[in-house]
């Protein structure tokens, strides 16, 4: 397989490598309260070309696999994947992503350039139950059960450094809840680079 290089991902290009990081912090909804799971990961993001869409509107896109793991007992506990979109045209960055309790969303920011030599890049996108531009979906046992409202997330990319945080809004157990998820990861160096 070999993944097109010579295309402009925009912003989006300073995703494309694989990143671990150790500094991960969960928070969760739990029956009686909250759980607090720190925790490890790898994402690997790689740049997979672009499509157009309806003749006119021109996309790139990076496909990711995030894969979670517990520090207290060394097993994965969150597994995610989908695309980061970027539309220079519309100057509008999207973010789906998928996970296996059967929940999907599709969140979307826009994003200019920062004047100057800016040395970070900010990637901010959101999505709400119901918004007709940016939503989400997912089972009838999730709606009914453990229902996700709102998704926001923000990802900072400095060099081979990367922060993000991300906070998903629930309805869940009879109560609102903020369950919320940051880490810190550094790119791997490329061997033989
Ligand atoms: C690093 C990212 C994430 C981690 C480590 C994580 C971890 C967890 C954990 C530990 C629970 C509690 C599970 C249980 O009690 O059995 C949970 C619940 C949940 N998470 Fe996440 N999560 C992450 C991201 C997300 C995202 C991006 C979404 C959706 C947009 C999401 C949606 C949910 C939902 C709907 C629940 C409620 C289900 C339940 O507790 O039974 N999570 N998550």
């Amino acid at each position: 397989m070999v993944l097109p290089t010579d295309v402009d991902y925009g912003p989006l290009e300073e995703l494309i490598g694989v990143w671990t990081g150790d500094k991960g912090f969960d928070v969760s909804p739990e029956p009686d309260g909250s759980e607090e799971n720190p925790y490890y990961e790898t994402i690997l993001f790689e740049g997979i070309g672009g499509v157009t869409n309806a003749e006119s509107q021109d996309l790139t896109a990076v496909r990711y696999h995030q894969v979670v793991t517990r520090k207290s007992d060394d097993q994965v506990f969150h597994n995610e994947t989908g695309y980061w979109m970027w539309d220079a045209k519309a100057g509008i960055v999207m973010h789906s992503l998928t996970i296996p309790r059967s929940v999907c969303v599709l969140a979307g920011g826009s994003y200019a350039k920062p004047s100057g030599s800016a040395a970070s890049v900010t990637l901010e996108v959101a999505a709400k139950l119901g918004d007709p531009d940016w939503g989400i979906l997912q089972s009838p046992f999730m709606r009914d059960n453990a229902r996700t409202t709102e998704f926001r997330h923000t990802i900072t990319i400095s060099g081979d450094a990367l922060s993000y945080s991300e906070t998903t809004f629930l309805e869940i157990y009879g109560k609102s809840f903020q369950h919320t998820d940051k880490n810190e990861l550094l790119r791997k160096p490329v061997k033989g680079a």
